[in-house]
């Protein structure tokens, strides 16, 4: 059943997103909520080992969300003052949030003209001297230029921290994402692939990045509880590095515990939504829609059509249309080098494709539970302003 809008909008009928709770979540959550340890338990240990199995990866860290898993990152991988950090200007804010957390620059690189992926030549034209690491961005599900980009930061000696936050389940070259680089982060925010409310992983092949996440994660404390409590005194621990308090509880473990378990079935259902919007969207002049594909490189985590000038509307302008229509859509996001603390980062005229790209991409509505009277709500909208 479609719940109402939670803004309070009356005219919205058809979200761009609906989470899909089952009753086992809530099962395993309500019974988990009865056990003595309610953080740093067994549920936590469970979820690190089902996602490292799942991703192929040595080591799984879960911690409180994908920005705390991107900045923990790249403290373990030693990125410090005056450091550079690279990342599209097509992503979300928390990389560039991360990067300055560790009082690092972000530089701020454009994406290619014809995709969502940072731009090889211009990441070229931006190593410097004080580079230190890329963050290149699964954007929208999809596995980027993951190759070229590691082959770029193995010629220049640099790290490599995959931004994965949309991307649970995509693989690249038959490898999950985020397995490729130093790290991945992943995002498990109520509108993921899967969801623990609020949460996030890092995967590491690296045991001494992951020790290190690990200590970060809860205050820097040279011991976890379980040793602590196990031998010698349970206070006696060291800090040789101040760290923060990161960490993911048993309740929202228990909650990725029971979603990754169905992550194939909600990939495939958004899978097959993908497919119908394509279906019946493909050829409406001026309008280019994500490619289909049908190998796990894309887990359509976002479904981000472009609104070119060949059809009769501009984006916000279709944007408008379907809120009149009861359809609720976004865009992802407005470029990193708009927002007024990043602006001193970069030159617009160095982030020309992302500008224009932003002025035409929307995200419909897609969700692994939509049905298709949603879709076709959507579907005829757009068909209603076709030239
Ligand atoms: C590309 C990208 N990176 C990082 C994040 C941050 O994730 P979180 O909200 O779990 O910190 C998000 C969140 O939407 C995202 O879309």
């Amino acid at each position: 059943m479609m719940k109402k809008d939670y803004f309070k909008d009356s005219k919205i009928k058809y979200p761009a997103y609906q989470p899909w709770i089952t009753d086992s979540d809530k099962k395993i959550v309500e019974k988990v909520m009865g056990q003595n340890m309610l953080t740093l338990g067994p549920q936590l240990e469970k979820f690190e080992k089902a996602f490292s199995k799942y991703t192929g990866s040595k080591h799984a860290i879960a911690v409180s969300n994908c920005t705390a898993a991107l900045h923990l990152s790249l403290k373990a991988i030693g990125v410090k003052e005056n450091d550079e950090v690279i990342i599209p200007d097509l992503t979300f804010v928390a990389d560039a949030n991360a990067i300055l957390a560790c009082n690092a620059k972000p530089t701020i690189v454009d994406i290619n003209k014809d995709n969502f992926f940072l731009s090889i030549t211009n990441l070229k034209k931006n190593i410097t001297k004080k580079t230190k690491a890329i963050i290149p961005v699964h954007i929208y599900g999809q596995a980027c230029n993951i190759q070229e980009i590691f082959d770029v930061a193995k010629d220049n000696s640099l790290k490599v921290i995959e931004d994965c936050a949309h991307a649970v389940g995509t693989f690249s070259n038959s490898k999950h994402v985020g397995a490729i680089g130093d790290t991945g982060c992943f995002s498990f925010y109520p509108t993921k692939n899967m969801t623990t409310a609020e949460g996030g992983m890092v995967i590491t092949n690296s045991k001494k990045i992951a020790d290190k996440i690990r200590q970060l994660r809860s205050h820097g404390m040279s011991k976890s509880l379980k040793d602590r409590y196990s031998k010698g005194y349970p206070w006696i621990f060291d800090i040789t590095e101040p760290g923060y308090n990161y960490r993911l509880d048993e309740i929202r473990s228990a909650l990725g515990i029971s979603q990754l378990k169905r992550i194939k079935k909600i990939n495939e259902l958004r899978r097959k939504a993908a497919s119908y919007y394509y279906s019946k969207l493909k050829e409406i002049p001026g309008i280019i829609l994500p490619d289909m594909v049908n190998d796990n490189t894309h887990s359509y985590h976002l479904y981000t059509i472009r609104i070119t000038n060949k059809f009769r509307l501009s984006r916000n302008q279709l944007f408008n249309k379907l809120k009149d229509n009861g359809v609720r859509t976004t865009v992802y996001w407005m470029p990193i080098h708009e927002y007024t603390a990043y602006q001193k980062f970069s030159k617009a005229s160095n982030v020309k494709n992302t500008t224009k790209m932003y002025n035409e991409i929307l995200a419909l509505p897609l969700f692994p539970t939509i049905s298709k009277k949603h879709q076709d709500r959507v579907i005829n909208v757009i068909k209603s302003f076709q030239k």
